[in-house]
């Protein structure tokens, strides 16, 4: 929730900075004027460009870009192109000179762009307006007001502007055509002040003798007449009157000279700075100007000095106050233009706000839902949890009453045990039983040692489990502890020829351990190890430490069997059996081969693959420092003794012998058994048992069951379900498949007496299903009335030919084989040289095969059965045809018909010609 409002609040927040930005900024002026001024160095040039700024106020629209030429007029002409460059809508030009700037201004009108020329004129007709003074009728006004003031008779000095100026020559020909009316009055001398004082000094330094001697001087501007009456004040020349132009209301300006009286009269020239900015916004907006804009003119004495200046004080005055309200404008209007930025703002905040508001509306009802959906999902988790906790504690306590009643069966279990093996011990010592008893006691007390030890596991995995059973650790030397412990399973090692040994190759390695608990680790391991090594295999026990290690570890390798995958990953587990796998243990010895290592603080790792062998790696610590003060036993027993109670973890080698071989082996018996099952005791004890009835052949696993069911074609089949490799019912499936083997009757034998694996033993055709433990006088009833069934059904096949393929104890490869052979005789009856040999090859089985088959369902010889459906057929022509009876011998197989008349007499009581005459009179009458 809080990402997706942090992602809306990111958002929000840039939106309001954009925003903010874009209000920050003001209006950009729309158009770009471009002002060339020839020169700003003077107060009447200054004073034009503070008109345009005021004026430019009224038109925010407007940008002024300003150049200043500084009389120069190349700089003016560069000045004008950068004016282009940065894309002026309209020029404003006031020429240095009138020629060199000409080509320029036209230039830029060519291009489109509006030009107004302001006071000084260019040479070229290419502009849009031209605003300025009538300089032509300030001459004639000056030259009037001289002849006034002189009474039309004087000598008069002119100075003028710069000469290519157009000011300069128009304010010359205005003053000369006025005098021409005043023969009086004369020009003595003429100097050039180019404008500014400088120049105007140096030129009345030249002229110096013709100014002493003059009335009047005219000078084009006020800066220059003000220029020559300092130097005539500086020369003494007092007598002269001085007359100017521009009349600018600064100090030291023309008005302020006048009213000095430093100059006679000024004569008005105005600036048009007002003019031009109008002028341009009227162009830029369209609007038509005028071509020419003449402003006007007038002389300033001191007849008119005061009230000039009073007016011009008035005037400053108001362009004061104007600039005072255009400043608060200003003001205001930044301000304006603050409060609505602001207002932008806090619209956008308030924007921001709200939809932030909808936001968080929604999720804060999502997160409401999703709220009541975890606490819905939570109260369901934690009845599940109450369930579980529940169940758990049920289970706990069946899991503990399970073990409880496990450990008090086992308890029981010891008394009972312990009071047959200690007769049987007795009896075992006994000399008076024959051979075949004390077999019988031997495996009885082997047995019965085996329970023990298994009931003994069970009870010590549940007092390791359980906490109760006590360590005693001291240190012990390894190596002579290992070979006590291999002395015990040196006799198995001898008689299977392994390779069985110690390889260590640090001299007395020591560990800290418990003997009397670690002992049945080993023995474990080492029992687990020779149970599922073959004769000439390995089993090599190796001892290191490696240096600065704190563990001992012990390696026990074979080469035997090996597990599976499955077997391996569950290797350690309480009770765990893979079904048809060979490794196939009770369970519990690994779990507590496991749990004693654990409580030594040691650990145990299992590798192994199938056929490749197993490797069990134990570690034993070094030191005592993982145990606690009570489970140390200072002082170590020196010698170990084997505990005689683990003496029944070594078991002798599985070579089936027969226990009881009541049978002399010449005794030829009707039937023949073949046993299937892995437990050599159980095993052997059958093959012993039922040896005196039976020919016994026997099997450890269904492999080699089957090799001797395919060799030897018992009658009847004896199999355990439970078999290491392929199971029962495999090994039954095969046998019901093959045409050799398919008739031979199956009893199937298993601990697992579950209605389930009787049916799947059923299903499979099994003849019949018993469970272990088995009465042994039932199982000899069992496979006697099989036999007799078999021997019945025998019976039934040779009396009714035309049903035996209907019988329903028949499996189908049976009545397939009957259906087979009957064909192939039927089919060669004629044929004289049919041999057994082909019937053999036509069904693809062996001689003894096809005999015992034919014998099995047939209960007849095969010869016998192809003669008599050769006499049966005879009998057929005899009686349906009119052959002689030496063709009929022929058509039905004999090779002469001296020899059928032989068999028929023999099969027949009477020769064919009389069994033909007989029934032929028995018709006739
Ligand atoms: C100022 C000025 C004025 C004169 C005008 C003529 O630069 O010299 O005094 O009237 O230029 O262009």
């Amino acid at each position: 929730m809080s990402t997706t409002l942090t992602r809306y609040m990111y958002v929000c927040c840039l939106l309001l900075i954009l925003f903010s930005i874009g209000c920050r900024q003001e209006k950009a002026p729309k158009y770009r004027i471009g002002f060339s001024q020839c020169t700003g160095n003077d107060d009447w040039r200054r004073n034009m460009l503070v008109e345009m700024k005021r004026q430019l106020f009224y038109h925010p629209e407007m940008q002024l870009l300003y150049k200043d030429a500084e009389d120069d007029s190349k700089r003016q002409i560069s000045q004008i192109q950068q004016l282009l460059a940065e894309k002026i809508d309209i020029l404003l030009v006031s020429p240095n000179e009138a020629q060199p700037l000409a080509p320029v201004i036209a230039e830029v009108y060519r291009r489109g762009i509006p030009v107004i020329i302001l006071d000084r004129k260019a040479a070229t007709d290419s502009f849009t307006a031209y605003i300025g003074g009538d300089n032509y009728n300030i001459g004639k006004l000056a030259a009037k007001y001289i002849a006034g003031q002189l009474g039309g008779k004087g000598r008069i000095i002119e100075v003028t502007g710069l000469p290519g100026s157009s000011p300069t020559i128009e304010r010359h020909q205005g003053f000369r055509d006025e005098l021409v009316q005043y023969p009086g009055l004369q020009i003595t001398a003429s100097l050039e002040g180019n404008w500014v004082p400088g120049k105007t000094r140096e030129a009345a330094i030249r002229q110096e003798a013709t100014i002493r001697q003059a009335d009047v001087v005219f000078a084009q501007n006020d800066v220059m007449a003000y220029s020559l009456f300092r130097y005539c004040e500086e020369k003494g020349i007092s007598h002269l009157k001085f007359i100017g132009v521009d009349a600018s209301p600064t100090s030291d300006g023309g008005i302020d000279l006048v009213s000095r009286g430093i100059l006679s009269a000024s004569l008005l020239y105005p600036g048009g700075g007002k003019e031009a900015i109008n002028m341009a916004a009227d162009i830029l907006a369209g609007k038509k100007a005028p071509r020419y804009t003449r402003l006007q003119t007038v002389l300033i004495d001191s007849s008119n000095v005061k009230l000039m200046r009073l007016q011009i004080d008035k005037i400053q005055e108001q362009h004061q106050e104007i600039e005072g309200q255009q400043s608060v404008l200003q003001e205001q209007r930044r301000l304006y233009q603050d409060q609505q930025h602001l207002l932008r703002i806090v619209a956008t905040i308030l924007g921001v706000a709200f939809l932030l508001g909808i936001v968080l509306f929604f999720i804060l009802r999502t997160n409401r839902r999703i709220n009541r959906q975890l606490k819905q999902q939570r109260d369901e988790i934690l009845q599940q949890r109450d369930q579980l906790v529940e169940m758990t504690a049920k289970a706990q306590e069946a899991t503990e009453a399970k073990f409880a009643f496990f450990t008090n069966l086992s308890h029981e279990f010891r008394t009972p045990l312990t009071l047959i093996q200690a007769p049987l011990e007795s009896l075992l010592d006994d000399r008076q039983f024959s051979s075949i008893q004390k077999q019988q006691l031997d495996l009885m007390h082997r047995n019965v040692v085996r329970l023990m030890r298994l009931v003994n596991q069970l009870l010590e995995f549940r007092r390791i489990e359980s906490g109760k059973l006590p360590l005693k650790v001291s240190e012990h030397e390894l190596p002579a502890f290992i070979t006590d412990i291999m002395e015990a399973f040196k006799g198995v090692a001898v008689k299977k020829h392994i390779d069985f040994r110690l390889i260590s190759r640090q001299p007395g390695i020591k560990a800290w351990f418990d003997q009397h608990l670690f002992d049945r680790v080993l023995y474990n391991l080492l029992s687990n190890a020779f149970r599922f090594t073959t004769d000439y295999g390995k089993v090599h026990i190796y001892l290191e430490k490696p240096e600065n290690s704190q563990e001992t570890t012990i390696r026990i390798e074979d080469d035997g069997a090996g597990m599976d995958k499955t077997t391996l990953a569950h290797a350690f587990e309480l009770f765990y059996q893979n079904r048809g796998s060979e490794h196939k243990g009770t369970g519990i010895g690994l779990a507590l081969t496991r749990e004693i290592i654990a409580l030594h603080h040691g650990t145990i790792r299992v590798q192994s693959s199938k056929d490749t062998g197993t490797t069990f790696t134990i570690t034993l610590p070094c030191s005592s420092d993982p145990f606690t003060p009570e489970e140390i036993c200072q002082e170590a027993e020196s010698v170990h003794i084997i505990n005689h109670a683990i003496q029944g973890y070594v078991e002798e080698p599985k070579h089936i012998i027969p226990v009881t071989p009541t049978s002399s082996p010449a005794k030829e018996h009707k039937y023949s058994l073949l046993i299937i099952e892995d437990h050599p005791d159980l095993n052997s004890f059958l093959a012993g048992h039922l040896g005196g009835q039976y020919e016994v052949f026997h099997a450890g696993n269904g492999a080699e069951g089957l090799q001797l069911a395919f060799q030897h074609i018992p009658d009847l089949i004896l199999c355990d379900i439970m078999l290491p490799g392929m199971n029962g019912i495999q090994v039954l499936e095969t046998l019901k498949k093959d045409i050799r083997t398919s008739h031979i009757p199956v009893i199937l034998l298993s601990a697992n007496n579950s209605e389930e694996q009787r049916i799947k033993g059923m299903q499979h055709n099994a003849d019949a299903y018993i469970s272990k433990p088995f009465n042994l006088a039932y199982l000899g009833e069992s496979i006697a009335s099989t036999l007799n069934n078999r021997a019945l059904l025998k019976t039934h096949y040779i009396a009714e030919p035309e049903t035996r393929m209907h019988t329903s104890r028949s499996n189908k490869p049976d009545r397939k084989f009957v259906n087979d052979f009957t064909a192939v005789v039927a089919e060669n009856l004629g044929n004289d040289q049919l041999s057994v040999e082909d019937i053999c090859q036509h069904l693809s089985i062996s001689r003894v095969q096809l005999y015992r088959k034919v014998k099995q369902l047939l209960d007849c010889n095969v010869n016998d059965y192809i003669l008599d459906a050769r006499v049966k057929k005879a009998r057929y022509l005899l009686l349906n045809s009119s052959l002689p009876v030496a063709e009929i011998a022929y058509a039905c197989g004999f090779s002469s018909p001296a020899y059928f008349s032989t068999v028929f007499k023999a099969r027949s009581q009477q020769t064919p010609k009389s069994f033909r005459e007989q029934v032929n009179k028995r018709t006739d009458g």
